[in-house]
């Protein structure tokens, strides 16, 4: 017997959030669990970028036919344009290549399958904390997973020195899993200083740099938050970089994203594309062709980019006016605390300053769900809801809980 042996395996810690909040009948309730943009009716809405290509692709499309195995190359030539920027990408010191992926999470998965096959056993240090299925990417692939120091629960901000200690110490070969933008879940990212003080442990230390850029645009800006990632691309050979358009294109299920190798040279690139097009085969075989089409056309069309890129701000600014909501509401409430972390850190997430106690007591006791460790959606903070959340977290704060 085979299924009969299997036990239940636990909810997904974020997903199994999104279940538990439909299926709870409470009124009030707020979801501040996954990290999804919402409006201010509480919607996940289509870009309206998104519904003209749509409507293009529709009159346009000729075929339904299989892509090549890596995308289409206009594709993996615009994502590298977006995700390195155009300097980067015709300065011509590097070989580049990009394979279409299942989201950002297809495209982590495709990094760590190439480690696994030809680095087998390699060590990758994730930031502690990060986001939870890195450890489940990267560990299905057989790979060794160790931590360095990232964010500090009492400055409230990233521990520079202990992370730049740390990684001083990683070994060459192995690999360093970085957070380009908008750290999932803390929200705090490294200052420029620190940037450089990692791009230089990575030039001294020789390990491989792997860069989640899932948030690109949702930081300071598409432009703006490269910026680390390429501090430490100037001075390594290599690097990983997998980016995702579920967040900067509202394309979550329709799942597309692209991993990007920076290689020493082109051949090194070629032959990498080779054996990613080799994993992709044995994986999902070939591209998707939907979700790659919207987001090539609108990188390709000016007038539809221009209009991405103001979207695109439009949930940047709402983003960070959430976040001053929800700062002056929770200062209104507990002026003895000093809530000035919260307008500092950047894109969807906030660690808010709970524990897991009180996050526990605030689903089952106010129905405000959030991830354990105190992860909060700022994108799910909705006007009818505000008040209602700022008065549960502020009466969680008041709650002597053990653990
Ligand atoms: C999140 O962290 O909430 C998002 O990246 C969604 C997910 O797949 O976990």
């Amino acid at each position: 017997m085979f299924f009969s042996e299997l036990s239940m395996a636990p909810a997904d810690a974020i997903l199994g959030l999104t279940a538990a909040f439909k299926a709870d009948t409470r009124t009030p309730k707020a979801n501040l669990g996954v990290g999804v943009f919402m409006d201010e009716s509480g919607r996940t809405p289509v870009l309206d970028v998104v519904r003209h290509a749509e409507r293009a692709l529709l009159e346009e499309e000729q075929t339904k036919t299989y892509l090549p195995i890596a995308g289409d190359p206009a594709f993996g030539e615009a994502v590298r344009q977006l995700v390195l920027g155009a300097d980067f990408c015709t300065e011509g010191r590097h070989g580049l290549a990009t394979v279409q992926a299942l989201g950002g999470t297809g495209a982590l998965f495709l990094g760590a399958r190439l480690l696994g096959t030809f680095r087998p056993g390699a060590k990758v240090w994730l930031p502690k904390p990060t986001w939870g299925n890195h450890r489940s990417i990267f560990r299905g692939a057989g790979l060794e997973i160790a931590e360095y120091p990232y964010y500090s629960a009492t400055l409230r901000q990233v521990d520079a020195d202990a992370l730049v200690v740390a990684l001083a110490e990683v070994a060459p070969g192995d690999v360093v899993l970085l957070h380009a933008c908008c750290h999932n879940p803390s929200g705090a990212d490294p200052d420029a200083a620190t940037w450089t003080r990692i791009a230089e442990a990575a030039r001294k230390g020789g390990w491989l740099p792997f860069f989640d850029f899932a948030y690109q645009g949702f930081g300071d800006g598409p432009d703006a938050d490269r910026a680390g990632l390429l501090e430490i691309l100037r001075v390594v050979p290599e690097a990983f970089v997998a980016s995702s358009f579920s967040k900067n294109m509202g394309l979550y299920s329709e799942r597309v994203g692209a991993l990007t190798v920076v290689t020493a040279d082109a051949p090194s690139a070629e032959a990498t594309l080779s054996q990613l097009r080799c994993i992709v085969r044995a994986t999902s075989s070939n591209a998707q062709r939907h979700g790659g089409a919207v987001a090539l056309k609108v990188l390709q069309d000016p007038s539809l980019r221009s209009d991405w890129l103001a979207e695109l701000e439009g949930m940047r600014h709402r983003i960070v006016a959430n976040r001053t909501a929800l700062v002056d509401g929770l200062r209104a409430r507990r002026g003895d605390v000093d809530f000035s972390y919260l307008l500092r850190q950047k894109g969807m997430f906030s660690y808010c300053g709970l524990t897991d106690a009180q996050v526990n007591w605030l689903r089952e006791v106010k129905a405000v769900y959030m991830v354990k460790g105190g992860r909060i959606n700022v994108a799910g903070l909705l006007p009818s809801t505000l008040d209602f959340v700022c008065d549960s977290i502020a009466e969680a704060m008041g709650q002597n809980l053990p653990g």
